[in-house]
């Protein structure tokens, strides 16, 4: 939302900035746009700490705008999902201001996770972490000042989270997922799901000192992917199917195994979630293809549509991730220097694999631009939680938010009036990246995801569900068929590889002759009888 495009000239991006730029994004051939919070936020984490449900923030605009923004993109052919924060509301929200209001014991407490602290009330109730770092409990002190309960924030302290045992909370976010589903939207983004069930009691999760929130590694946690979960899914779904036309849950889970996550979209939950497992594998051709085996294997079951994705508002971005000598598993360490070129060439090639898997795709603001992390950033300019939470240790997710470039030769890049500063500065170089420089340019960055989502609605090989791996080779390719009489080939090895004989070229990442450069990768057209 902040940065995608400001029509009122405070440097911030707002629901009249998308207005205006909805062609683009049909003009780019996307199907829905999903749009991160546009709720009344004090900000502390982006617009995800969210004071009312159910009103859009004046800096972002209106109800009205928000009306006009439907009734625009649906006339674009575009749907649009909006974001559901139920995990936690704002310290400001009227909810948690009562219960500090109310004290220890009361009604409106129940809303939260208020708890006594251990050792006399000094430590903190159990060994939970933030993901932001820290612990995930903070004291409040009494209208006397004297130090009193504490509550749990899976977030940052600004961000308390509800207790969905109590009826209340339960009501209240009924009234929201209707609200949004009577406004016209169709599609809803569930946020931070796993962290909306608590094991009864608050056991302590035995998390070692200093331990970062790896979620993708927990099991049986009292704190995350916690059974109950799917109950509060169900809800929503349940409400959803009594309306008309087609709506669709996204949920956003980092959980431990592809098994698990096909939970989260068993019939009767939600219709699609993120796969970040296929985000964070490095640029591997056996890493990939166990990530792409282990989604299509976990989902089969359940009946639903794997989706894939490269970048988000929360992960550095992929041009940069894939610029780094490639770790052998997720989470390993990035080492060396940042190389662009091979970087961007990598990020290319694996667009044409995303977009060529059977299911959907999610694409992140800015990725049909190639642009990069922007990794300097100057300090007093980062805003993410996380900066302040490590204390100062770790910049977090301000660098993949940068505003992005429209047009122009310098910053503000028509984001914004020329006068104003976005809110996150543009790096210069961005000049040779704007949307109106690689408009002109048949072999931009931008073209290539044009050509490639054309083509991904045109052709009938890509759809339906039918996938089949190609025997091929070496362990550094990636070849598969999808329906009859389309291909896809992506060499992630040193070596260019021959061409002959395997069909004729439909698009590719970089161009090619009769071989695959290393880092490319190829939609073809076979003969359908192979
Ligand atoms: C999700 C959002 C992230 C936010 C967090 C807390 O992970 O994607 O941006 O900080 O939830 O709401």
């Amino acid at each position: 939302m902040r940065s995608f495009a400001d029509s009122n000239g405070d440097g911030l991006g707002d629901v009249g900035g998308l207005r205006a730029r909805l062609p683009h994004l049909a003009e780019l051939g996307v199907d829905a746009l999903w749009v991160t919070p546009w709720y009344p936020s004090p900000m502390a984490d982006g617009g995800y700490d969210i004071t009312d449900h159910r009103d859009v923030d004046p800096r972002f605009g209106t109800l009205a705008d928000v009306d006009a923004l439907l009734e625009e993109a649906h006339g674009l052919g575009v749907r649009v999902v909006v974001d559901l924060v139920a995990n936690h509301t704002s310290e400001q929200h009227p909810w948690f201001v009562a219960a500090l209001a109310a004290g220890p014991g009361s009604a409106e407490r129940g809303r939260y996770f208020f708890r006594d602290g251990r050792a006399g009330g000094d430590q903190p109730p159990n060994d939970w972490i933030s993901a932001f770092g820290g612990p995930a409990w903070t004291r409040v002190t009494s209208p006397g000042g004297a130090p009193e309960q504490w509550y749990l924030h899976t977030f940052a302290p600004e961000q308390p989270d509800v207790d969905w045992s109590d009826p209340q909370v339960q009501q209240g976010y009924d009234d929201v997922v209707r609200f949004w589903l009577d406004r016209g939207v169709d599609g809803i983004r569930v946020d931070a799901a796993p962290a909306m069930a608590k094991a009864p009691g608050l056991p302590d999760a035995g998390h070692a000192p200093g331990a970062r929130f790896d979620s993708h590694l927990w099991q049986d946690s009292p704190h995350w992917d916690v059974d109950e979960v799917h109950a509060i899914l169900r809800r929503w779904r349940a409400i959803s199917d009594g309306y008309p036309g087609d709506r669709a849950f996204v949920t956003e889970a980092v959980v431990h195994s592809a098994e698990r996550l096909s939970r989260y979209v068993r019939p009767d939950e939600m219709h699609t979630t993120f796969n970040f497992d296929f985000l964070h594998a490095p640029w591997r051709a056996e890493r990939l293809r166990q990530v792409i085996d282990a989604t299509l294997a976990a989902l089969r079951p359940v009946g639903a549509p794997p989706t894939w994705v490269l970048s988000s508002h929360d992960d550095p971005r992929h041009v940069t991730r894939y610029s780094r000598e490639q770790p052998a598993e997720r989470g390993g360490p990035v080492s060396g220097p940042a190389d662009l070129a091979v970087g961007l060439r990598r990020a290319r090639a694996a667009t044409l694999l995303l977009l060529a898997l059977p299911g959907g795709a999610y694409l992140y603001q800015g990725e049909e631009l190639g642009l990069p992390e922007v990794e300097d950033l100057p300090v007093d300019a980062l805003q993410d939680p996380t900066w302040e939470r490590s204390g100062h240790t770790v910049r977090g997710r301000d660098g993949c938010r940068v505003p992005l470039p429209w047009s122009g030769e310098a910053p503000p890049f028509g984001f914004t009036a020329t006068d104003v500063r976005p809110w996150l500065p543009q790096p210069p170089e961005w000049a040779a990246l704007t949307v109106e420089r690689q408009s002109a340019d048949p072999e931009s960055t931008l073209s290539l995801y044009r050509a490639a989502l054309r083509l991904r609605r045109e052709l009938p090989g890509l759809a339906g569900e039918r996938f089949r791996w190609d025997d091929d080779g070496d362990g550094s390719v990636l070849a598969f068929t999808r329906g009859a009489g389309f291909g896809c080939l992506v060499n992630l090895g040193e070596r260019p590889l021959p061409l002959a004989g395997r069909g004729v070229a439909l698009l590719s990442s970089s161009p090619v002759t009769d071989e695959l450069p290393p880092d490319t990768a190829v939609w073809l057209e076979r003969d359908p009888a192979t």
